[in-house]
C-alpha cells in the first residue's frame, strides 16, 4: 500500500510553508543563548496591554465555543471603518481567509496571477485547489509590474493577488497605480488586495482599497491582527468585501474558525490606539535607523512601508548572522539569494543586529558557498 498514491495530487506535490526557526531550536543547534529573532515581522513591543487584560478574563470561558460570527468584533470594525457588518469575513489569521477564498473560487486548472517574490501562501493556496499560480516577476525596483500583471490576467485568470506593502520586499504602490490596474482588468476577475502591513504605511498616496470594494464588488481586502496589534500567536485576520461575495465565503468557512481568545483580544486591541501609535513610532524609528546603518555598511536597503526591510547584502549573511545569534529571514526560496529580510525589532535588538553585521564585515566570516 502506498500512502502517496492515496493523496490528492494537488496536495501531494506541495512544498509545505517553511516558517522561520524558533529561537529555542537555533540556540540548541548552535549551543548559544540570548539570541534574537527578527524573522517573522511580529510586533517587538508585544501585544496590546488592553488585549492582555481581557485575555486574563476570557481564559475562564474556554469551555464554551466561540461566537462563530465574531459578532462584537464585526460590529466594532464596521463602525470604525464606516462599513456594514456583513462586509467582513474572519479567519484564523489572514492565512485562513486566503484559504477560504481559494476554496470558494478556485477549481482545478483556474489561473491565479500573483507578483513574485511575494507572500509564500499565495501559490500554496492556489495549488492546494489544483489551480495554477501565474507568477509575474516584480520590476527591478521590486514593484508590482502592473502592465505585465494586467496582460497575464487578460489571458484568462480567475483571480489576481496584490500585496501592498509587498512581503518580502516592503515596497508599496500608490492609488494611481492601483486605479490604472483596475481599469485594465475585467470586473469579473476576483481581485485580492492583501494589506497585512497597512497600518505601518507612510506614503501619502496609499490607495483607499475599501472604497474600491464598493465600486468593484469582486474585490477583497485582507487585513490582520498579527502585525501592529501584536496578536500573531492567537491567529486572527479578516477580509473586507461586497456583502454578496462575503455570503459565499461564509459557506466555505468552518463554523468556529476563530477562537474565543483571539476574538476577545482583537476587540480590545482594536481600540488600543496608544499601543498602535507607539508601535508605529517605534517602527518608523527602527526603519530609519536600520536603513541608515545598513546603507552605511554598504548594503542596498529597499524602501519599505512595512515592519521589515529587504537588504541586499550578498550571499552567506543568513548563516553568518545565525552563528551570531541573530535570526533573520533567508530569501533563497524566493530567488533572492543575495538578500535577507530583517524584521524591525526594538531599538536594542536593532543595535544588536547592526553590531553583528559590523562584526561580520570586520571578521570576514561570510562563507560564500553558503545557502543564503
Ligand atoms: C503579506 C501577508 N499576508 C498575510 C499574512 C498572514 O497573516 P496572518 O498572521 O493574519 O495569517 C502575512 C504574514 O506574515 C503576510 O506577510
Amino acid at each position: 500500500m502506498s500512502i502517496e498514491n492515496l493523496v490528492n495530487p494537488h496536495i501531494r506535490n506541495l512544498t509545505p510553508y517553511s516558517p522561520g526557526k524558533p529561537i529555542e531550536e537555533v540556540e540548541r543547534e548552535l549551543g548559544i543563548s540570548g539570541s534574537i529573532k527578527l524573522a517573522s515581522n511580529e510586533n517587538p513591543l508585544g501585544p496590546s496591554p488592553r488585549a492582555l487584560d481581557v485575555l486574563g478574563r476570557a481564559v475562564a470561558g474556554v469551555h464554551r465555543y466561540p461566537d462563530g460570527a465574531c459578532f462584537a468584533l464585526r460590529d466594532r470594525l464596521a463602525e470604525r471603518m464606516n462599513l456594514s457588518a456583513d462586509q467582513f469575513i474572519f479567519g484564523s489569521g489572514a492565512d485562513e481567509v486566503l484559504e477560504i477564498l481559494a476554496k470558494t473560487f478556485l477549481s482545478p486548472g483556474d489561473r491565479v496571477v500573483m507578483p513574485w517574490p511575494s507572500f509564500a501562501m499565495y501559490p500554496l493556496v492556489a495549488r492546494g485547489m489544483g489551480a495554477e499560480p501565474i507568477s509575474v516577476p516584480l520590476t527591478s525596483e521590486m514593484q508590482h509590474d502592473f502592465p505585465a500583471m494586467a496582460a497575464a490576467v487578460g489571458r484568462g485568470a480567475k483571480m489576481v493577488m496584490l500585496c501592498n506593502p509587498n512581503n518580502p520586499t516592503g515596497t508599496s504602490f500608490g492609488a494611481g497605480a492601483l486605479a490604472d490596474f483596475v481599469s485594465a482588468i475585467s470586473d469579473d476577475v476576483v481581485l485580492v488586495i492583501d494589506e497585512a502591513y497597512f497600518e505601518y504605511v507612510r506614503r501619502a498616496d496609499f490607495p483607499d482599497s475599501l472604497a474600491l470594494v464598493t465600486e468593484r464588488p469582486a474585490t477583497v481586502v485582507l487585513r490582520t491582527f498579527s502585525k501592529i496589534f501584536g496578536l500573531a500567536g492567537l491567529r486572527i485576520g479578516y477580509g473586507v468585501s461586497d456583502p454578496e461575495l462575503v455570503g459565499f465565503l461564509e459557506r466555505a468557512r468552518h463554523p468556529f474558525n476563530v477562537n474565543r481568545l483571539a476574538e476577545a483580544a482583537a476587540l480590545a486591541a482594536l481600540d488600543d490606539d496608544e499601543h498602535a501609535s507607539q508601535t508605529r513610532a517605534m517602527n518608523d524609528l527602527g526603519v530609519d535607523y536600520l536603513t541608515q546603518e545598513l546603507e552605511g555598511l554598504g548594503y542596498r536597503v529597499w524602501p519599505t512601508d512595512a515592519n521589515f526591510v529587504l537588504v541586499e547584502t550578498g550571499p552567506g549573511y543568513y548563516d553568518a548572522l545565525l552563528r551570531r545569534g541573530v535570526i533573520v529571514r533567508p530569501l533563497v526560496g524566493f530567488g533572492l539569494k543575495n538578500h535577507i529580510r530583517i524584521s524591525v525589532g526594538t531599538p536594542d535588538e536593532n543595535k544588536i543586529l547592526v553590531k553583528a553585521l559590523r562584526a561580520i564585515e570586520q571578521g570576514g566570516d561570510v562563507a560564500v558557498g553558503e545557502q543564503s
